[in-house]
């Protein structure tokens, strides 16, 4: 019996071969024609997944987030953005760890120093007294990770660093795209990382005070945030002029220098240690 494939099976398959003989940019190219044919199929999804293999060949974010749990030892843990709590997982039992996220789907069941709570995260700093559920303790350690909107990982972030410290940490997911299908306002892909990666240049440009890298984790990006600074209020005062200014830019002002305009950092473990030893924790 014949099987018939999509031109995006066909491209992706012919992609995977060449990966295999040893020809990535041919593989890249594949998956590029791969990508321009149909959205929200199998192929589609894996052929973004080896575009992402091809851009950010280390380890991925998990077990980038792990060590960072491992080196960083965090009294405290905020997560906006829990899904199945696979990056919740990695929370050492001992961290005091609140995660938020409306529709959550955690499949172990959460220790004792862990709660989940089944909220938006407008919602949960409007109306929780985060201090609070923090036991009286600042932040030491966020993971921003829920919608993929710009203007929602602004507002979280501008919510998370108000419990922060100078020598805090705030990890921000998928900042750096991989092509503008994945990188769209509205998702039209299995693979998806939305616009986050203007949260970026928002920060750079409003926010110089603050220590901003990118470590080139798949699939996506990790960004790495420092020097945090609990009383500005830069980007809660400007933050309608922000997003409106950011929005009117086109993800091609990336073009030819992604690396560069989104402050790209070596996904190599002992530069990151040092990087962020470099920072607060005074
Ligand atoms: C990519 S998943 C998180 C994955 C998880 N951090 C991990 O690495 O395993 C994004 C999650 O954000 C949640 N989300 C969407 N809108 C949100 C909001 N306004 N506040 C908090 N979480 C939100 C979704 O329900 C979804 O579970």
């Amino acid at each position: 019996m014949a099987i018939t494939l999509s031109r995006a099976q066909f491209s992706y398959r012919q992609a995977f071969i060449q990966r295999l003989l040893g020809r990535p940019q041919r593989a890249a190219e594949l998956c590029l024609a791969a990508l321009k044919t149909e959205d929200y199929s199998v192929a589609h999804m894996r052929a973004h997944k080896m575009l992402s293999e091809f851009e950010f060949p280390g380890e991925g974010y998990f077990q980038v987030l792990t060590r960072i749990h491992e080196h960083l030892k965090p009294a405290t843990y905020l997560e906006i953005g829990v899904d199945k709590g696979e990056s919740f997982e990695v929370v050492a039992p001992t961290t005091l760890a609140l995660g938020i996220d409306p529709d959550p789907h955690v499949k172990k069941a959460l220790g004792p120093n862990q709660r989940v709570f089944k909220e938006t995260s407008d919602d949960f700093f409007a109306k929780r007294d985060v201090t609070a559920e923090l036991g009286g303790k600042p932040l030491d350690l966020a993971f921003i990770d829920g919608m993929h909107q710009m203007e929602f990982a602004l507002r979280d972030f501008i919510n998370v660093e108000k419990y922060c410290t100078p020598d805090s940490t705030v990890l921000i997911h998928d900042v750096y795209p991989i092509d503008a299908t994945s990188a769209a306002r509205e998702r039209v892909s299995w693979f998806w990382s939305g616009d986050i990666w203007r949260l970026i240049l928002i920060l750079k440009k409003y926010r110089p005070d603050l220590a901003v890298n990118v470590v080139a984790a798949r699939p996506t990006g990790l960004a790495i945030v420092q020097n945090l600074d609990p009383n500005s209020r830069v980007l809660e005062e400007r933050q309608r002029e922000i997003i409106d200014e950011s929005l009117a830019q086109d993800i091609s002002v990336l073009d030819g220098r992604k690396d560069e305009m989104l402050n790209r950092f070596p996904n190599d473990w002992p530069s990151i240690a040092k990087l962020i030893d470099s920072h607060g924790r005074s």
